[in-house]
């Protein structure tokens, strides 16, 4: 190749020196995560800004990489307790480059051989510690959201040629799930046609549980108004409080009704790795699908999610459509993952989690879970014996809410504490709603944060709640 501006972009000298000073770069920040701020808040005006007159300049990919680095948050920082994104396990992250360097796109199986072929031994693998027989499979796709949308897809598909009475039916359809559930399931239903009035938010108990005791009657009440309850979506955790719903009783309620049960499982089916807390998912082995995000609790870099299904062809069902220039036979072909998925092209994402099973087998996820699920419950000891907290929940799983409560206006100034850690920088925490009040809700993720980690956080948590009922100065949140 002559040296031109394209040559440079395929100058495999420069990756060699760029990619070893890039893994340098990232092992010392990886080291030196506790010397700088978790989130390097700016405002979106003020990053709109830089990037907009970054864009302008050209420069070398190194001080590009760096700047992103240094200008967003870091997940690998100890004091990072917010969302439910996995703190990537450093083979992982090697393993993404690998996905990127080949680009392998998966609808079809000559340019994903080996890709479709690891989805399908990782997903049996799983299926079979989940326990859900023999015909049990899955497939990769991107994200919990997009797997719900694929699970409650493959539901109605499987009504629809299995138990329907006609065609329509499908304008009664509707399904079941807790008021505790990810809004990805409405959004689902929303997408498919299925009105919000289908969808059945049973309420949850003290403990956020669904209340399963009144599972039949909003049943029969649905069925009397002529809906079709097609599929009961169980949560496994629920987002908010991270509380696994009672598995084995919904699940047992779905096959007397011959309904689909999905367990949605996308933050903590991987407790089935845990001797220590794989109770919680007792009754998972009845459900017809799971979801299952490596990117939040397998230590994976986004996106990554596995959609599991007790009779795996199922998925062929719902995407059946004929494309001769792909497939040659237009049946059910697990290799050629574009039969199974929204997608056509896709990221190769599974080598991502293969790495560390093949590198360290489940016991990894089982120290994970252990660990992460413990030190919630230390977390919850800490906030109970502090006079100036309380907790909303007992934990359940590695999510916990919780507030200050000693002040006059609990709502505003939980809300206030939140803003202004978040543009201090030092922790990084989110915040729900419950029951109409605001509560601090931390998910514990990073195998670096310890309980003293937690202290310093409530802590520092008293300190900002005194400034909080001074005159209010938030310069990086009151933008001009
Ligand atoms: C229980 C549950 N289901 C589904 C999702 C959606 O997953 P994703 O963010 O991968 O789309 C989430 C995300 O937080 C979740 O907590």
């Amino acid at each position: 190749m002559k040296p031109n501006t394209l040559s440079r972009a395929f100058d495999a000298g420069d990756f060699e020196e760029t990619g070893k000073a890039l893994v340098k770069f990232l092992a010392d920040t990886f080291t030196n995560a506790d010397q700088r701020t978790v989130i390097p808040y700016k405002t979106p005006e003020e990053q709109y800004r830089y990037w907009k007159e970054d864009f302008g300049k050209q420069g070398n990919p190194l001080d590009l990489f760096k700047d992103v680095v240094d200008k967003s948050i870091l997940y690998h920082h100890p004091h990072y307790m917010g969302h439910q994104t996995a703190v990537p396990a450093l083979p992982a992250v090697l393993a993404s480059l690998v996905v990127d360097f080949l680009s392998n796109g998966m609808g079809v199986y000559e340019v994903g051989m080996v890709g479709n072929t690891m989805e399908k031994v990782v997903c049996e693998h799983l299926c079979q510690k989940l326990g859900m027989g023999t015909d049990a499979g899955g497939f990769m796709t991107s994200g919990g959201t997009l797997a719900t949308l694929t699970v409650i897809l493959t539901a109605r598909a499987h009504y629809m040629h299995h138990l329907s009475k006609g065609p329509s039916d499908k304008d009664k359809l509707a399904i079941i799930t807790s008021e505790q559930s990810h809004y990805c399931i409405e959004r689902a239903a929303l997408t498919m046609g299925i009105s919000s009035d289908r969808v059945i938010k049973i309420p949850v108990d003290e403990h956020f549980r669904m209340r399963t005791d009144v599972l039949e009657e909003s049943y029969r009440a649905a069925t009397a108004a002529g809906k079709k309850v097609f599929c009961i979506v169980a949560s496994a955790p629920s987002t908010s409080t991270g509380t696994y719903d009672d598995l084995e009783t919904i699940g047992r309620f779905c096959h007397t009704k011959g309904v689909w049960f999905h367990a949605d499982g996308a933050h903590g089916a991987p407790a089935i790795f845990s001797e220590k807390y794989k109770y919680l998912l007792k009754g998972i082995e009845l459900a017809d699908s799971v979801v299952m995000d490596f990117h939040k609790m397998m230590l994976t870099p986004g996106i990554s999610t596995a959609v599991l299904l007790r009779n795996r062809a199922d998925a062929f069902d719902t995407f059946r459509q004929e494309a001769e220039y792909l497939w040659e036979k237009q049946d059910f072909e697990w290799q050629h993952g574009g039969k199974s998925t929204f997608e056509c092209t896709k990221s190769m994402s599974i080598l991502k989690v293969y790495t560390l099973f093949k590198q360290f087998g489940d016991r990894i996820f089982e120290e994970f879970v252990d660990y992460q699920y413990d030190l919630t419950r230390e977390f919850a000891r800490q906030v109970k014996v502090n006079p100036h907290f309380e907790v909303a929940h007992e934990p359940d799983s590695n999510i916990l809410c919780f507030r200050y409560t000693d002040c006059e206006n609990p709502n505003e100034v939980n809300a206030e504490i939140r803003k202004r850690l978040t543009a201090e920088g030092r922790f990084y925490i989110v915040q729900t709603s419950l029951g109409g009040n605001v509560y601090l809700r931390v998910t514990l993720l990073n195998p670096r944060t310890t309980a003293k980690h937690i202290g310093k956080l409530l802590e520092t948590i008293v300190e900002t709640a005194k400034t909080c009922t001074k005159p209010l100065r938030r310069p990086d949140f009151d933008t001009k």
